[in-house]
């Protein structure tokens, strides 16, 4: 367990109270990250945030609150909702996300097909994001491939993260949230090629099907060390 640390930014988790958010805020607070789990109700989140908190005896280092709470108080903001409440969740929070980082972990999945790679009309979902959002607030795509299973446990995951975004400082700042998150992220270029790893999430989900599986992942070879 790592101490907290002023200089890491605050994250506000935008439905943190669901399975990936719970995930990725047991990674960071375990990294020394301060974390603020969001909810359409403050009460769930506060729940969630107790169980956490209770379970890594972290002390308060994570709290919940309002999901517009958790963007107000935060310097990186990770949304982590179902795709069918994207927009909404966005148009809910745009006004208190100005000037900060929202990393998107959504994945476009369609109720009932997803195995099938269906993308927005905007190009993908975390697009979507940054023309709800505007210029003001940079973007980017992560953990898309990256099962809450494996982040709630304490074991090394055998899987890639891809990182777009909307410029090179987004996308180092969100690498180094999925470093300390424990796994080993890309610069995978800019938002357009999210397209691309959010689309991942639906083959990975097939091959997992085709073989009984649930451990799909995918690693980026032939790169030397940098
Ligand atoms: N689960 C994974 O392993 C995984 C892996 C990679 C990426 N993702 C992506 O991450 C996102 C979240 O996945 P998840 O599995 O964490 O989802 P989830 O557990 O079903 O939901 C996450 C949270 O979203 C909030 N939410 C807001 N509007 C909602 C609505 N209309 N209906 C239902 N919930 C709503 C809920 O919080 P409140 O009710 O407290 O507001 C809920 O706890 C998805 O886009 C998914 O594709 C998931």
């Amino acid at each position: 367990m790592t101490a907290p640390n002023a200089e890491r930014p605050i994250i506000g988790i935008v439905g943190g109270t669901g399975k990936e958010g719970k995930g990725l805020a047991y990674r960071w607070a375990k990294a020394g990250y301060t974390i603020i789990l969001g909810s359409r109700a403050a009460e769930r989140a506060a729940s969630a945030a107790h169980d956490l908190d209770q379970l890594l005896s972290l002390q308060g280092r994570i709290t919940g609150a309002s999901n517009v709470d958790a963007v107000s108080r935060a310097g990186v903001v990770m949304l982590t909702v179902p795709y069918s409440a994207h927009v909404e969740i966005l148009e809910s929070i745009k006004a208190f996300a100005y000037g900060k980082l929202l990393i998107d972990a959504t994945v476009p999945l369609q109720a009932g097909k997803p195995t099938r790679v269906q993308m927005p009309s905007a190009g993908s979902a975390a697009q979507e994001a940054r023309n709800i959002l505007g210029n003001d607030v940079e973007v980017a795509a992560a953990f898309h491939t990256i099962s809450y299973e494996h982040l709630l446990r304490d074991e090394p995951v055998d899987s890639d993260v891809l990182v777009t975004g909307t410029s090179p400082d987004a996308r180092a700042r969100a690498i180094e949230l999925v470093t300390a998150a424990g796994l080993k992220g890309w610069d995978a270029g800019p938002l357009e090629n999210s397209s691309v790893s959010e689309g991942l999430t639906s083959v990975l989900i097939h091959i997992n099907k085709k073989h009984g599986s649930r451990q799909a992942g995918i690693r980026i070879t032939g790169v030397g060390s940098t």
